[in-house]
């Protein structure tokens, strides 16, 4: 911000920020999603990714929850990793001409998102529970939990059908 001054002095200014860095970051991914299922054509992977659009929209709302229950308004900070994840995604899946093949990359583009999302949301955790805030820590362990399901849902969907029809 100023010159003279910094954003962020304390352990609670470090958690607030980082819960506006992926509050950003789930706004960008809730706009990349359906333009994800447009492209896939493998139904599993359009269901996963359809699946995984609905539970984003809660984690946005459980964010406004621990926001809330925090006392920091809800306010997003840009957040540039998020950004270059779902810029490469976007690249990669307009250059693949093969749909099968786009199938495999558009499944590990999205695991690249979610493997972000699992290491902000484990910090926050471990960050929430340091700072005397288990009522949020349990909140932003529902999230996690989800996260880390859509990542291995999207392994085992690559690994048992996208992956191998991309290499036929
Ligand atoms: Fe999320
Ligand atoms: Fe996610």
């Amino acid at each position: 911000m100023g010159l003279f001054s910094k954003d962020i002095e304390t352990m609670d200014d470090l958690f607030v920020h980082t819960l506006r860095d992926i509050y950003y970051a789930e706004k960008r991914i809730l706009k990349a999603l359906p333009k994800m299922i447009d492209k896939a054509s493998h139904p599993s992977l359009k269901n996963a990714f359809t699946t995984h659009l609905a539970e984003t929209e809660t984690h946005v709302i459980r964010l406004e929850e621990v926001f809330r229950m925090h006392g920091a308004d809800a306010k997003t900070v840009t957040c540039p990793a998020i950004d270059g994840i779902i810029d490469e995604a976007e690249e990669i899946s307009s250059e693949v001409a093969d749909q099968e093949v786009l199938d495999a990359a558009l499944a590990a583009a999205a695991q690249a998102v979610e493997h972000y999302e699992m290491t902000r949301y484990g910090t926050l955790v471990a960050w929430a529970k340091r700072l005397g805030r288990a009522d949020c820590a349990r909140v932003l362990e529902k999230t996690l939990a989800e996260e880390k399901a859509a990542d291995q849902a999207l392994t085992e969907l690559a690994e048992a059908k996208l992956n191998i029809r991309a290499a036929e």
